[in-house]
């Protein structure tokens, strides 16, 4: 299985140590490199937070938070809360730790598990936006996952998705960062995933490929090699491999990004307008 990873927390305490003289973990965009668990790094996360149309007071519900790169930068630029769910308890961990280095627990906290048992002590619909990044090619029936997190927004409320999607069939070259040998990878086509979302009771507003924008991001972001310093793969099993293997992926058209906005439907309002 992927994501088995389960010193996380000692080996970001390792490389911070090493790098304590140039890098200051509470600073802005300081862990951009370690913490971004997606292609497209802390930029995805900027293209993405005005898809969320927050408005002061919304707590926001990041879906499969990772190392919690997004839900900081989310609070950092917005002010908004932010409530990370994970199913993998080291990357929990290791999310909490560094929000804690980045000074920010009070405003980002993460709970444990999948968001199908995900019981939250904010009422059903409490959520005014969400976000999920590179998750759902883990999971086989998206629709019901989706709907899922549908339950805990508001009608209205802004799902903004970053997501990896496959335009033809091909074999993927393994491991990737989702998936070491592909018994856990369920990727499916854009048209595919936009249908899954939408079944679950949310209306797309935006739906962009985004490959030609990630492909530049590629280029732009290792055109002089590995930037310095701590680095995602070095968390990860066969980090480098995976990364790699993925980033081939994108630049050669096996795989596509796709960036989408969907609202939440407001079924009471929906059933008020066929009634009447
Ligand atoms: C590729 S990482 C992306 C992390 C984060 N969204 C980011 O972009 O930095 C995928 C994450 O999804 C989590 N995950 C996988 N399946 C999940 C599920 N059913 N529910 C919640 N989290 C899940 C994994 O533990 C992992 O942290």
């Amino acid at each position: 299985m992927t994501y088995e990873e389960s010193a996380v927390t000692r080996t970001i305490d390792r490389l911070l140590n090493d790098h304590q003289h140039e890098l200051d973990p509470s600073a802005d965009g300081a862990l951009d490199n370690l913490d971004q668990f997606h292609i497209g790094g802390a930029e995805a996360v900027e293209r993405l937070i005005p898809t969320l149309a927050l408005t002061p007071g919304d707590i926001v519900l990041d879906v499969g938070s990772g190392f919690g790169g997004p839900a900081r930068q989310i609070a950092r630029r917005t002010g908004n809360h932010v409530v990370g769910v994970d199913i993998t308890p080291a990357y929990v961990e290791a999310a909490r730790d560094l929000t804690a280095r980045a000074g920010l627990s009070d405003l980002v906290r993460f709970h444990t598990g999948d968001i199908a048992d995900f019981r939250p002590p904010d009422p059903p619909g409490a959520f005014g936006a969400a976000l999920t990044m590179h998750v759902q090619m883990n999971v086989r029936d998206k629709t019901t996952w989706f709907r899922h997190i549908a339950q805990h927004l508001a009608p209205g409320a802004h799902l903004a998705v970053w997501e990896i999607c496959q335009p033809y069939e091909a074999e993927l070259p393994w491991p990737t960062p989702w998936s070491l040998d592909g018994t856990d990878s369920f990727i499916v086509s854009a048209d595919t995933l936009r249908a899954d979302i939408e079944n679950a009771g949310f209306t797309a507003t935006d739906w962009a490929n985004e490959s030609a924008w990630v492909k530049d991001w590629i280029t732009k972001t290792f055109a002089n090699g590995l930037p310095p310093g701590p680095a995602l793969p070095m968390l990860l099993d066969d980090g480098y491999t995976r990364v790699i293997n993925y980033a081939t992926a994108l630049t050669d058209g096996t795989l596509e990004i796709w960036r989408g906005c969907f609202t939440k439907n407001d079924f009471a309002k929906n059933d008020q307008v066929t009634s009447s």
